[in-house]
């Protein structure tokens, strides 16, 4: 369920017609539903409960600061994976206690800036990382609490570019290696263990390989205590995927994901902590276009529309699924035709959708792309020097810009020409 409905005819986000959003702002433009993100969240939350949890939002799935303010706000951590990302957590007022900072590359200016602004673990991803933070921490005169990001060698069965926790990744350290890296890391000054860290994949549609993980992580969790280290926290990571489509192949609920976590590491005694993005994110955003072009190709028909590959890369880059409609509901039984919707860009990839069903639609006629919440705008470029397309966020009948389009202007501002020319 998310927030993105018909009524009397019309696509509504919450309470607001997008049509009425697209006359203010523009299009193409990006739509989250307040609703939708808090609801979401809080299936999480409800899902750990009564086990001690934080539930760590992905910031690279939606990073715009109005939407980690409105999760923050419900008392929601924060996973990043670059200074970047931690200011824009800092900036939506989110305290540092309530940060988990993971990534395989991270800097010393990365880890300074951690340090400094207050952290609540980093997740290390290798031995000469964990090495780097005790001496940027110790010169700090500072411990750095860490977690070790472990790879379980599990197949997550899931897009081969969004697989994580299988051997011959780049991700975390072999979890048979653990005990000799723990045992290496208590050594280290600048470092405390506070526990153990796991991310096996994005967009799973099963539980087994979750299930598969957590097993090993319990059974790590016991291994680690005996050898006399302090196991109090499990970052179990995200990736529970999202029904993309509206048949009846929904992936697993975060209720039955809360339940496999506590079956498998419940009884552990830890806080877990877990960093969902796409699940939050996901169904909570779409991306409005509108229609420039219909044209009649030889055996097609194309609908060009105002959004493109630059704007939504998932298409082109995993060739993923986004349900497309109309804003304007089609009356029950009307007649659909296929179109492939594409865009403006000078490349055959720049394909939304292939033979997909819609009424007959008309230049001016808006669409929307749904699930795109998750990885659509902060994957976004200006690609074919088209600028970013603008933010919006609607909270029951009212709504805000919180990315402005910039202008043509802006966008050449930033572009200088040396003193040379
Ligand atoms: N934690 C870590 C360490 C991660 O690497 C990721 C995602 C997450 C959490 C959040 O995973 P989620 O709950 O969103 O599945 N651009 C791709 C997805 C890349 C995922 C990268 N890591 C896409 O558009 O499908």
């Amino acid at each position: 369920m998310d927030h993105f409905q018909y009524k009397s005819g019309k696509l509504y986000a919450e309470d607001v017609a997008l049509a009425d959003i697209a006359a203010q702002v523009g299009t193409p433009f990006y739509c989250y539903s307040t609703a939708t993100l808090t609801r979401h969240y809080q299936l999480f939350t409800e899902a750990l409960s009564p086990l001690p949890h934080l539930v760590c939002f992905a910031i690279k799935s939606l990073s715009n600061v109005a939407v980690l303010k409105t999760l923050g706000n419900l008392g929601a951590g924060m996973d990043v994976v670059s200074g970047g990302e931690y200011l824009r957590a800092k900036a939506a007022g989110v305290p540092g206690d309530r940060i988990v900072f993971s990534g395989v590359g991270k800097t010393r200016q990365e880890m300074h800036l951690a340090l400094t602004g207050g952290i609540r673990q980093f997740n290390i991803e290798s031995e000469p990382e964990m090495r780097v933070l005790s001496e940027v921490a110790h010169g700090l005169g500072m411990v750095a609490p860490i977690t070790i990001r472990v790879n379980p060698d599990v197949d997550a069965k899931t897009h081969e570019k969004i697989s994580t926790g299988k051997k011959g990744d780049k991700f975390g350290i072999p979890i048979s290696r653990a005990r000799e890296v723990y045992a290496e890391a208590a050594t280290l000054p600048g470092l405390k263990v506070v526990g153990i860290d796991v991310h096996i994949g994005s967009q799973l549609t099963a539980l087994e390989p979750f299930e598969a993980a957590y097993l090993k992580v319990a059974e790590l969790t016991h291994a680690l205590r005996a050898d006399g280290h302090t196991i109090e926290r499990l970052d179990l990571g995200g990736g529970l995927g999202i029904p993309y489509t509206r048949d009846n192949n929904a992936p697993p609920l975060p209720m039955d994901y809360g339940a496999l976590i506590k079956r498998t590491v419940g009884d552990l005694g830890c806080e877990i902590e877990i960093e969902p993005g796409r699940l939050i994110s996901g169904n909570a955003g779409i991306l409005v276009s509108e229609v420039i072009y219909v044209k009649n190709g030889e055996d097609r028909d194309f609908l060009i529309v105002d959004a493109a590959m630059n704007d939504l890369i998932r298409p082109a880059m995993y060739g993923s699924h986004h349900d497309i409609i109309a804003l304007n509901e089609p009356a029950a039984g009307a007649e659909q035709q296929p179109y492939d919707i594409v865009g403006p860009i000078c490349e055959s990839g720049d394909t939304f959708a292939k033979a997909r069903n819609l009424p007959a639609l008309q230049a001016g006629d808006l669409i929307a792309l749904r699930s795109a919440g998750a990885y659509g705008a902060v994957m976004s470029s200006e690609y074919n020097s088209r600028p970013l397309v603008p933010e919006v966020l609607v909270h029951g009948d009212h709504f805000a810009v919180i990315r402005a389009r910039p202008t043509f202007d802006e966008m050449l501002s930033r572009d200088t020409i040396p003193e040379w020319l």
